[in-house]
């Protein structure tokens, strides 16, 4: 048994205890409707049965159950149905391991609101054993289609932000490389003669991709890369500030703090804008969502009441907002600062 993750029982055992574990009814199981309030929903507060027939879907299926050794694909599909602490350690073990998915390892390895989870996500190369299930699955497909809607509408509400002025300053913090205003500022040859963008990140590794992407769009000269913890950056008069996967793992409270903070780096009647990941990924993907539990990636699934309560306690009125086209799992937010 290597890694306590060897296959003592027969290949057909595990076959059968995934067939049990998919027929049987948990009375256990946590209720259909989910505490409207709860302060953190998670694929737990999915009621079982739903639960089941999103395991046997076939993308979790092809992608994931039978590419998994056999021990794995049976803690797995337990550790989705019943969650369980033997389940979790497991697979985030198991998870881990490089040769499993570039993007799990890499969180585990890493931090887990690395821009190294998205990377992989962005160019979608298929190269470890679980990578094509992220790629298909709608929660991780849905990550491209949100660089796609941000680069798309941004640019209108950049030159809205720049109205009047002749240069238009943009901070983005927790920027990683930035691909977002990369590609904004290459398509869009008029920003390119305005905007200058500060891009404020405490990952080397994303500044230093960063760079070398921002070089080779030719667009070098409009963005300063500033390695930096933005919660302790000191900014200025910015007309616009954007956000975009920073709020998705934070509580309603810590969002308004990270919004406050970044509002104080923004002139008066400057944009904020800030995307949250949206309830509706997690009961539309719960698998994918699971995953992202025990890899330790935890989302602040949010309602509308929640963004509408971190409006309240940022006092930004919002005067625009957008979503993920194909999925909608991904709410972006205008907010004007009074
Ligand atoms: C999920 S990634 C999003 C990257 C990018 N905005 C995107 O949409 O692709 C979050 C990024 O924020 C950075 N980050 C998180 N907290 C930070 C902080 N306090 N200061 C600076 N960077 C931070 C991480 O290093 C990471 O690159």
């Amino acid at each position: 048994m290597k890694n306590g993750l060897g296959q003592a029982k027969k290949r057909t055992d595990y076959h059968a205890d995934i067939r049990h574990l998919l027929v049987q009814v948990n009375n256990h199981s946590a209720s259909a409707s989910p505490p409207p309030q709860a302060e953190r929903l998670s694929f737990r507060d999915i009621d079982l049965v739903t639960r089941q027939k999103a395991v046997k879907e076939s993308l979790v299926q092809q992608e994931m159950i039978s590419k998994l050794p056999p021990n794995i694909a049976c803690e797995f599909v337990r550790g989705f149905l019943q969650p369980n602490e033997r389940s979790h350690e497991m697979l985030q073990l198991f998870f881990s391991l490089e040769g499993t998915s570039i993007i799990t390892s890499n969180i585990i390895n890493h931090k887990s609101s690395s821009h190294k989870a998205l990377d992989p996500l962005y160019n979608k190369l298929p190269i470890r054993l679980v990578d094509q299930y992220f790629y298909s699955s709608p929660a991780g497909d849905a990550i491209p289609d949100r660089l796609k809607a941000v680069i798309g509408n941004l640019p209108a509400w950049i030159r809205e932000a720049g109205k009047g002025k002749k240069k238009i300053d943009v901070v983005v913090p927790g920027s990683g490389p930035a691909r977002d205003i990369i590609n904004i500022l290459s398509q869009n040859s008029d920003l390119r003669q305005r905007v200058k963008a500060y891009c404020i990140d405490n990952e080397p590794s994303a500044i230093e991709l960063g760079m070398y992407l921002a070089k080779n769009a030719g667009v070098a000269d409009n963005i300063q890369y500033i390695e930096e913890d933005f919660m302790k950056a000191n900014l200025a008069n910015m007309d616009l500030a954007l956000l975009v996967g920073i709020i998705c793992p934070l509580s309603n409270s810590i969002s308004a703090k990270v919004i406050n903070k970044v509002k104080s780096f923004c002139r008066d009647g400057g944009l904020i804008v800030f995307s949250a990941a949206l309830q509706k990924m997690l009961f539309h993907d719960p698998v994918t969502c699971f995953v992202m539990d025990f890899i330790d990636w935890k989302l602040h699934y949010k309602s509308q009441q929640d963004l509408r309560l971190i409006l309240k306690n940022t006092k930004l009125i919002e005067i625009g907002s957008f979503l993920d086209p194909k999925y909608q799992f991904h709410q972006i937010i205008i907010g004007r600062t009074r």
